[in-house]
């Protein structure tokens, strides 16, 4: 199959897209946190081939985005009105939240549950193309099975090229990982993938505590998916460490700091990131996909601390995994 790369600047293409998803073929889009690979929600022969195209279980569930709150009842059922709450505060924008699902709901998107994560994007591209579908898209982040989510349209060409319908370019993605998901379904609410609003941002709006546990175990309802590595195996160090295993000048490794280092052995592949989690969260996966690219035997990476970096450490962990 040819993969069109279609231009999110150009209205013409983003309604060619329009077109592709309403006859059930599938469109890698833009949204703020990655791209998505999306389908339409409505239509089941459409959802089924997005497991076939990332290589991914049926019975791992899509989030469905929908064009504003005003839609959740036609996806979902028994909404608590915190859930309006927390719409009218975050949406359009990264958060998931995890409902009862309608029964009209195919069990195709939901992988056989009776809940759905649905959330409003804020993507202009993305908007573009729910207005004009008139339907929600199913889409969970565009990449195969088990790598990195993909935040440039190249990217997504790199994993999914030959395998999908077309590809929207709408840039690099703002927030650069995925959505913060919280369980709406069952007391007490739950966050069940930590993401850029965090469980304290959650909390002020609820007006009750959100369990946030720190390790989100695949066995939680909804067998959050537990893998986003990069094809080097990366390993958490230490900033001391990191500094110390630099000086060694190892041929062949890669690593990547928080604000720079000093002794940054010349001609390593040394990436020193933002200090900042916002900005450092937008550059991770692009800095993830370029060191692959050279291939380096290892990626050090220095393991933030503290609070605000808990959504990142999350993603740095499951990154290190293979280690
Ligand atoms: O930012 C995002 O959320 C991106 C963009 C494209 O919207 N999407 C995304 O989708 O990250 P995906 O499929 O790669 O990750 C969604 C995660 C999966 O781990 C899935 O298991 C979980 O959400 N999930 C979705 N629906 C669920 C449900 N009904 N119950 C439990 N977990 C669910
Ligand atoms: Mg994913």
């Amino acid at each position: 199959m040819n993969t069109e790369l279609l231009d999110g600047n150009l209205m013409a293409d983003i309604e060619a897209a329009a077109k592709i998803l309403a006859h059930g073929g599938l469109v890698a889009v833009p949204t703020e946190t990655v791209y998505g690979l999306a389908a339409d929600a409505a239509n089941p022969t459409a959802v089924k081939k997005i497991f076939a195209a990332k290589g991914r279980p049926s019975n791992h569930p899509l989030i469905v985005h929908i064009a504003s709150s005003s839609e959740l009842s036609k996806w979902a059922e028994d909404i608590p009105a915190v859930a309006y709450k927390l719409a009218d505060k975050f949406w359009p924008g990264p958060l998931t939240l995890l409902l009862k699902k309608a029964p009209a709901v195919s069990g195709i998107v939901t992988g056989g549950l009776a809940t759905i994560g649905i959330r409003v994007p804020s993507h202009p591209v993305f908007c573009k193309l729910l207005e004009l579908g008139k339907t929600a898209y199913a889409a969970p982040s565009a990449n195969p099975y088990k790598q990195l989510s993909p935040v440039s349209a190249q990217q997504v060409m790199a994993g999914l090229g030959g395998k999908i319908d077309a590809i929207i370019d709408g840039g690099p993605c703002a927030v650069g990982v995925e959505s913060t998901i919280l369980d709406l379904s069952q007391k007490p609410f739950r966050v069940l993938r930590s993401g850029p609003i965090s469980a304290a941002q959650l909390e002020q709006v609820i007006g009750e505590t959100v369990e946030n546990p720190l390790v989100h175990s695949v066995a939680v309802s909804g067998n959050v998916e537990d893998h986003y590595q990069p094809k080097t195996p990366l390993q958490l160090v230490s900033r001391a460490d990191l500094q110390s295993l630099m000086v060694k000048n190892e041929p062949n490794a890669a690593c990547i700091s928080i604000g720079p280092v000093s002794d940054n052995p010349a001609g390593s592949f040394c990436v020193s990131m933002p200090t900042s989690p916002v900005d450092y969260a937008r550059l991770l996966y692009g800095t993830l996909y370029e060191l692959d690219q050279k291939k380096p035997a290892v990626i050090w990476c220095e393991m933030p601390e503290g609070e605000q970096w808990g959504y990142i450490l999350d993603r740095l962990r499951k990154a290190s995994s293979n280690f």
